[in-house]
């Protein structure tokens, strides 16, 4: 393609632009669907669990038993990390971000990797699963570390889900929330080409190995207008404090111009269907728990946004409840992003191995709009 002469049609955050054909996730903006292969994400969240979504994303279809059992002890077997990964998140800074801790570790594990120079699609398949198990391992292992708790090695015989929150508080959830974290999961599983899946297809474009893909998409869903926005959602209940008090405080935000975290979406034009799973485990905690405070205020903040903003369609996107969800199972606000990252990992290899098989460098253009035939000005001349 020759680049324009005239000004071309820029389409500022690659508004409608799609970048490759898929069969990995369907979202439907205006009615609110979303399906992983062909499955709607409401029948997965009732009935499927996270490893089967993972086989599900990588494989293309659902697995039977045989391959679920196997997938599961695969996805076991790889969540123990490398010494060397171990010693690497013992010396990370202290304070230092989770997801920047995940991010490097990411990085640094790419180089033990048994098939580091392996770029086929058997071994990218296998990577994929290592990834996807070793993201939990080092959330988790940092999260002990910076508090000073013993380290807690993978539990073989439980779920990815369960083993996770076990590995982080320190001792095995109630069925219940082992089953809410599962759904979680599969929930955050994948999203199409999202600003970090689109982040990894980037790297993948230049054939970059796997694990580069990975911190690329990391580096991505770190920003509060992706990934970070399910933190600051949690901190605006926080600060809010009171049922009573939250019409007033969104009403102001909003005079302000200001953004209200966990709403709004590029796509989604009316309720995210996650949005809704996550809002009624959210309140089935507040309810067990007996205390509905912080579900309340997150009520209130939502029907004040979606009356205020009816006219722009602005709907809770699925970070709004989640924060309220992990909060309650015990998980530091400071690692939701990364449990949206260890999620997303199936996604991310999903679609950059779909990328890889009709492989495009990614190279668009920006229009030039500065100055032409500058005369060069001496060092010595220059006022
Ligand atoms: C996700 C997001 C970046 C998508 O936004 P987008 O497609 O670029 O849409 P825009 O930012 O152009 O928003 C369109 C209009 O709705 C408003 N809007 C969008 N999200 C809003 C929010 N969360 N709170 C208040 N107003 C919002 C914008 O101010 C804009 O109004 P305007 O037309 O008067 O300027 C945006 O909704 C947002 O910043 N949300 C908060 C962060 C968040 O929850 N991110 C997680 C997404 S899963």
């Amino acid at each position: 393609m020759k680049a324009a002469l005239d000004a071309p049609e820029i389409h500022r955050g690659l508004d409608d632009v799609y970048v490759k054909e898929t069969s990995i996730c369907f979202i439907d903006g205006e009615r609110g669907r979303l399906l992983y292969r062909g499955y709607d994400i409401r029948d997965l969240a009732r009935h499927s669990s996270f490893e089967e979504v993972v086989f599900l994303l990588l494989q293309g279809r659902l697995p039977n038993r045989a391959e679920l059992e196997s997938a599961r002890a695969e996805l076991a077997a790889a969540r123990p990390l490398a010494p060397s990964v171990l010693k690497l998140l013992r010396s990370m800074p202290e304070h230092a971000p989770p997801m920047d801790v995940l991010r490097t570790a990411v990085s640094y594990m790419s180089g033990f990797d048994p098939e580091r120079d392996d770029s086929t699609q058997a071994a990218n398949m296998r990577k994929a699963l290592r990834i996807t198990a070793q993201l939990a391992t080092i959330v988790a292992t940092y999260e002990r570390i910076r508090k000073g708790q013993r380290v807690l090695r993978p539990d073989p015989t439980l779920g990815h889900a369960e083993d996770f929150v076990r590995m982080v508080t320190g001792k095995r959830p109630d069925p219940t929330w082992a089953r809410m974290m599962d759904v979680a999961m599969v929930l955050y599983a994948d999203h199409g080409m999202n600003a970090s899946t689109f982040g990894a297809t980037v790297a993948a474009s230049t054939r970059a190995d796997l694990h580069s893909t990975i911190v690329a998409a990391i580096a991505t869903l770190k920003g509060p207008l992706h990934g970070g926005a399910i933190e600051d959602a949690l901190g605006l209940v926080e600060t809010i404090r009171r049922p009573e008090a939250a019409r007033e405080f969104i009403v102001n935000k909003l005079r302000n111009k200001e953004k209200v975290p966990g709403f709004g979406h590029r796509v989604y034009k009316t309720y995210d269907p996650r949005a809704l799973i996550m809002k009624e485990y959210a309140r089935q905690l507040a309810e067990s728990k007996g205390d509905d405070t912080y579900f309340r205020i997150a009520t209130a903040i939502e029907e004040t946004v979606v009356g205020e903003l009816a006219s722009k369609r602005i709907f809770p996107n699925v970070d709004f409840y989640s924060g309220l969800v992990f909060h309650r199972l015990g998980i530091s606000t400071d690692l939701f992003t990364p449990v949206f990252a260890l999620s997303r990992a199936p996604g991310w290899t999903a679609h950059v191995l779909e990328y890889w098989e009709d492989n495009r460098l990614l190279r668009p253009l920006d229009w030039y709009v500065g100055p032409k035939d500058l005369a060069y000005v001496p060092l010595d001349e220059r006022a």
